[in-house]
């Protein structure tokens, strides 16, 4: 093991995500099998809380994967994001039945603020910040503005589970295998009002928009049930997603630090004016990675059908930053 080890701070790490998600990166799914990880991991100062982290520690200790070089437990994002170099900001209230993401802005725009502070205060100043907790944008602005000595670019909002759900609905739509889906972007918010995009997505090199030939599947099935996937999950589980978004945050992750090889994968992150997007709008755009960079693919073509659908994810975005203004 010749790779000096990177510290990567998780946020609600005793919470559901958190469980499905530490012992992959742990494993060395997100930074890589020769990776060496030391984990800082946050949570509330609650006893119970403190606890339950204490058993996810020991369970990690148990596991002796090879990779992992230290595991610490704190409750003061002071200390959790002490030089970290990755930051996964998971903990945040999940949303129950009958809610909206709206309803939870108030109270986690604390979190994202207090959180912000901190990362600018002690962390990497190279830090990749992932923001997860929701409403995850609007959580990453917060935590941007919350930093200003650190590069606004490298905090991101996760849309890459909406990325893998429309990927997945199309493997289905056209019986083609989810591995060989190219060109799909989500744009917008990680809500109701995203946009995923198949206009110019691929399978195995043919045009999926060719394949599928049917605009008002698009508009009446694919981009409701995509856009109201994590509802449906909560319905039926009783519990928002946790193993899927766990995935997708490694992907972006994994994508982000090691690169995305030409492919185009999705990320949230602040706009520089693109596609007409108000610079600093954190927002969901195709994107490719290298070299630990990621690029916003640009000069594709909006039409009416979606620059009326952009339109409306921006709205709901903008309003959910007004809402937090005086926060800022
Ligand atoms: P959970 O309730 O199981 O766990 C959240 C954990 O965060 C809890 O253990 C809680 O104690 C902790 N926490 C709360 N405030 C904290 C703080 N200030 N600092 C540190 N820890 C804190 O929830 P979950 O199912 O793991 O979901 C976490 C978040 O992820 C929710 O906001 C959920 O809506 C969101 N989510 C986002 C996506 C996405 O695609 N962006 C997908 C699924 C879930
Ligand atoms: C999801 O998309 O599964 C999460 O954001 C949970 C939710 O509230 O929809």
């Amino acid at each position: 093991m010749s790779k000096t080890p990177v510290r990567v701070a998780v946020t609600g790490a005793a919470g559901q995500i958190g469980y499905a998600l530490l012992f992959r990166i742990a494993s060395g799914e997100m930074l890589g099998k020769d990776q060496p990880v030391i984990l800082q991991l946050l949570e509330i100062p609650d006893e119970k809380a403190q606890n339950a982290l204490k058993g996810v520690i020991m369970e990690l200790e148990d596991c002796a994967f090879p990779l992992l070089a230290g595991v610490e437990a704190h409750s003061d994002p002071l200390q959790a994001f002490k030089d970290t170099d990755y930051a996964l900001l998971v903990g945040a209230r999940p949303r129950g039945p009958g809610m909206e993401r709206a309803d939870l802005l108030a109270a986690n725009a604390q979190i994202f603020t207090a959180q912000g502070k901190a990362l600018n205060a002690v962390a990497s100043r190279n830090v990749k910040v992932l923001v997860v907790g929701n409403p995850a944008n609007t959580n990453a602005y917060i935590a941007m503005k919350s930093a200003p000595d650190l590069p606004a670019k490298n905090f991101t909002a996760m849309l890459r589970l909406d990325h893998n759900r429309a990927a997945s609905q199309l493997a289905a739509k056209t019986g083609t295998k989810v591995g060989d889906i190219k060109k799909l972007t989500v744009w917008g918010n990680h809500s109701p009002t995203m946009y995923a995009d198949y206009r110019f997505a691929t399978t195995n090199g043919q045009s999926i928009k060719d394949l599928v030939n049917d605009q008002v599947w698009n508009a009446d099935t694919f981009l409701p049930t995509v856009g109201k996937r994590g509802a449906a999950i909560i319905a039926a589980r009783g519990l928002s997603s946790a193993a899927s978004a766990a995935n997708a945050a490694i992907d972006h992750m994994r994508d982000w630090a090691l690169g995305s090889n030409g492919e185009w994968v999705t990320m949230g992150v602040p706009s520089n004016g693109e596609y007409g997007i108000p610079a600093g709008v954190v927002f969901g755009f195709p994107v490719t990675t290298a070299g630990g960079e990621y690029k916003i693919v640009e000069g594709l073509e909006i039409d009416a059908f979606s620059q009326e659908r952009i339109n409306i994810t921006l709205a709901e975005l903008q309003g959910e930053q007004d809402g937090v203004k005086h926060l800022l």
